[in-house]
């Protein structure tokens, strides 16, 4: 059977994750957040202290990665164990950059994200999904906003949370962050030439989600 495949691609805190669970319950597809991935990676790296990549690859095959969807809701397992509730801090945000842009980690991924989406409808959000995991997906989007509304939208979220960092302290680790995902060798955020860019800075959550599902009916029709 021919699964719809929809790649969502752009940088940090652009709303990817949050957009594409909600364009998904609306299609009836399942939402991949390849990132929870590799922030489950990350998690692995600050608990076994792996700080070179070396360390990392020799550490690869004792990590296994797998995603369950509860009620089409996304849930990342670390070999064996649920750690989607643990991979949200800064510290992983941090170490799920940082092994991002070891090749090795990102072909330890590769197949899991592939087999996913041959075998279900759905929208996968990340960094090169559609530049290298599914060059052929049906729909690519690239999601952005300017850093500083992206920083601003993470700060409001945060800002009730205890220790929570000032909106400056996260405009320099979304930066970090942009500079990291764009600039690595493998796989770094870019583009899809046949992508449609949506700019979010100034357009409300669900008008981008609106038009998203509109651009993925149009082309399924
Ligand atoms: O989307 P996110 O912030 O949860 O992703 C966490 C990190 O993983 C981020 O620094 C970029 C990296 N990433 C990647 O390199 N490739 C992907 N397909 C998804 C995420």
């Amino acid at each position: 059977m021919k699964t719809i495949n929809i790649a969502i691609d752009g940088p940090s805190g652009a709303g990817k994750s949050s957009i594409s669970k909600a364009v998904a319950e609306e299609l009836g597809f399942i939402h991949v957040d390849t990132g929870a991935m590799y922030r489950a990676i990350g998690l692995y790296a600050l608990r076994h202290d792996c700080i070179s990549p070396e360390q990392m690859i020799s550490h690869l095959p004792e990590i296994h990665i797998e995603l369950k969807f509860i009620g089409g809701v996304q849930r990342v397992l670390l070999c064996g164990e649920d750690v989607t509730d643990y991979i949200r801090s800064p510290e992983v945000s941090m170490a799920a950059s940082a092994v991002s842009a070891i090749p090795e980690v990102r072909a330890h991924l590769l197949d899991l994200q592939k087999k996913i989406a041959s075998e279900n409808n759905i929208i996968m959000d990340g960094r090169d999904i559609g530049t290298v995991i599914l060059p052929s997906a049906d729909l690519k989007i690239f999601l952005t906003a300017s850093a500083e509304e992206r920083a601003s939208r993470r700060y409001l979220e945060l800002r009730e949370k205890p220790d929570c960092p000032s909106y400056e302290e996260i405009l320099k680790d979304i930066l970090q962050r942009d500079e990291n995902d764009m600039h690595r060798e493998t796989a770094p955020l870019r583009q899809a030439e046949d992508a449609v860019v949506i700019d979010s800075s100034d357009l409300g959550f669900h008008l981008v989600v609106e038009t998203i599902t509109r651009l993925i009916k149009e082309k399924l029709d």
